[in-house]
């Protein structure tokens, strides 16, 4: 599918072994999303726009290219999104970082949205959306439709883990986000959960289960 990017360097693959983990405690969790979302974070902004400043090395003065790093935001979808942003300022520190709070609703499984705020002015940024699961994929089109509805208009997605049915409806409403995953796992279970999936991000990022 055009513009679902599945990284599949064996590190990724590894550290999201150690994620599915029941046995793997909150602390290490938190690491390897933060380690993930770095090493995701390598090839999802391989693309980022530089330009030239003048550096005086030892030897001489030259030309060289730099990021624009203020550029980039880095817009998590709380709770769980949140546990990615660290590894993607590792990269480019001087990114800004927008909220979007979206809880399911346990029944139904459909999105609510509980905060938003974007970083100014945000049609002008490349925009990475951050969020380890991407089952139904409600959240994660709720999330690109407020993005987009305060003029975000070059978005990217980041998703540890995700689900056929997530990926699907997530390219269908919105085909101009680049969509990039860790692992396509097999299905979801009658609660929306991903199989064989790691369980509950949020609960496990923030130890409330
Ligand atoms: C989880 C996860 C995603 C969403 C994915 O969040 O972090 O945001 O579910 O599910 P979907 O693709 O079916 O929408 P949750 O609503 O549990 O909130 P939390 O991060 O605060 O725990
Ligand atoms: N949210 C999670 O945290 N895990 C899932 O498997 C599905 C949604």
């Amino acid at each position: 599918m055009e513009n679902v990017i599945e990284l599949k360097h064996p590190l990724i693959q590894h550290k999201i072994s150690r994620l599915r983990d029941k046995n793997t405690g909150t602390n290490e969790f938190r690491s390897l999303i933060e380690e993930i979302a770095m090493l995701m974070g390598f090839e999802a902004l391989s693309d980022l726009p530089l330009h030239d400043v003048e550096v005086e090395t030892p030897i001489e003065t030259c030309m060289t290219p730099v990021v624009e790093g203020r550029n980039l935001a880095v817009v998590p979808i709380l709770r769980a999104g949140l546990g990615m942003v660290n590894g993607l300022l590792a990269l480019v520190p001087t990114a800004k970082v927008g909220h979007i709070g979206l809880y399911r609703d346990e029944e139904t499984h459909e999105p609510h949205e509980y905060y938003c705020k974007l970083p100014k002015p945000i049609d002008e940024r490349l925009i990475v959306v951050t969020d380890p699961m991407l089952a139904t994929g409600g959240s994660a089109v709720a999330a690109v439709d407020f993005i987009k509805q305060h003029g975000g208009k070059k978005i990217k997605f980041m998703s540890i883990i995700a689900a056929p049915e997530g990926i699907k409806r997530l390219h269908e409403a919105h085909p101009d986000v680049q969509l990039y995953v860790g692992h396509i796992d097999r299905q979801l279970n009658e609660n929306a959960y991903i199989c064989p999936g790691l369980g509950d991000a949020g609960d496990r990022i923030f130890g409330t289960k």
